[in-house]
């Protein structure tokens, strides 16, 4: 099985682990919703691409491990879109989760999603229990309130806030989550995997601000021109147009330069050039040719 049917299966395990006569069933549907069908599903990618570098053979732990990240994220996405943040109505191409199932289910998805995460990791742990108080910490701290998302859009409260920070934090945290997760999830050491996810967190914040700036909605599938309206630190408002894209480039070439001497570098270095080509909008790709 290929990597992405792995990560779909691994979702719909965590999600049907919720028995639907205790789940209210609004909150059963919206929950799928935020889940299914997903996006470009980057992060879980690369939680399985570094526990493959590391270690021979699958892992139940990777497939809850990766599944987790992604929940996290798609948590993060439902809880961002809604009215007291970014108050998007489109995500992923269709209604955001509150624009459709109304707020109240909405933050209780985000809220459903944070914890099924959790539960995913310890549910698929097997016989690997000793690799769970590491990989719970560090999944954990890439979206808590030391640095994690929490922290990232916590900023967004603040009158001072300093960009890199803000992104690192936002963005950066939950990449640098998902190659460490790989890595621990089969017992290995995250630190040299730590530089990779923070470039690739790095870059796709830049892409991501681009995107928002010159990008269609069709292209991204969720509102444009937000960093603006909603007066959002932003790279394109920081470093200008050119100098976002020059940042971008820079960017990925840090991130391929840091992929560590692996068996699975080629694959690596082709997921993270493939990413960034689809992040790029068109408009920036042709105006920065
Ligand atoms: C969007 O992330 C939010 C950012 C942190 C930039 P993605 O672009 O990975 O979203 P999906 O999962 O593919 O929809
Ligand atoms: C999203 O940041 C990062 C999260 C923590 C969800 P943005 O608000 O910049 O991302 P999009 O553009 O809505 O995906
Ligand atoms: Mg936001
Ligand atoms: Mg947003």
């Amino acid at each position: 099985m290929d990597n992405a049917a792995r990560i779909e299966q691994a979702l719909e395990r965590s999600v049907s682990l919720v028995g639907k006569r205790q789940c209210p069933p609004k909150l059963i549907n919206a929950v799928r919703y935020a889940v299914f069908p997903g996006g470009a599903r980057v992060r879980p990618q690369l939680t399985m691409a570094v526990a493959a570098a590391c270690e021979e053979g699958d892992s139940p732990l990777v497939d809850g491990a990766a599944a987790a990240i992604e929940l996290l994220h798609c948590a993060s996405l439902v809880h961002d879109d809604l009215p007291c943040f970014d108050d998007a109505d489109l995500r992923r191409g269709k209604a955001s989760v509150h624009s459709l199932y109304g707020e109240e289910i909405a933050v209780l998805v985000g809220d459903a999603l944070i914890v099924q995460a959790f539960q995913s990791i310890a549910e698929s742990c097997g016989e690997n229990p000793q690799y769970l108080p590491e990989l719970i910490t560090c999944v954990a701290g890439s979206v808590g309130m030391k640095g994690g998302i929490v922290a990232g859009q916590a900023w967004e409260s603040e009158d001072v806030v300093d960009v890199k920070e803000y992104h690192c934090a936002k963005t950066g945290s939950l990449f640098v989550g998902a190659v460490s997760a790989g890595a621990l999830a089969v017992g290995s050491d995250p630190q040299p995997w730590r530089q990779l996810g923070s470039k690739i967190g790095e870059a796709y914040q830049l892409a991501d601000d681009l995107l928002d700036a010159l990008g269609t909605e069709e292209e991204g599938g969720k509102p444009v021109g937000q960093d603006a309206s909603n007066c959002r630190p932003n790279a394109v408002a920081s470093l200008g147009f050119q100098g976002a894209v020059d940042r971008l480039n820079k960017t990925v070439g840090e991130a391929v330069s840091a992929i560590p001497d692996c068996k699975g570098a080629n694959g690596l270095s082709s997921l993270i050039a493939a990413q960034a080509k689809r992040l790029v909008p068109a408009k920036a790709a042709t105006q920065a040719a």
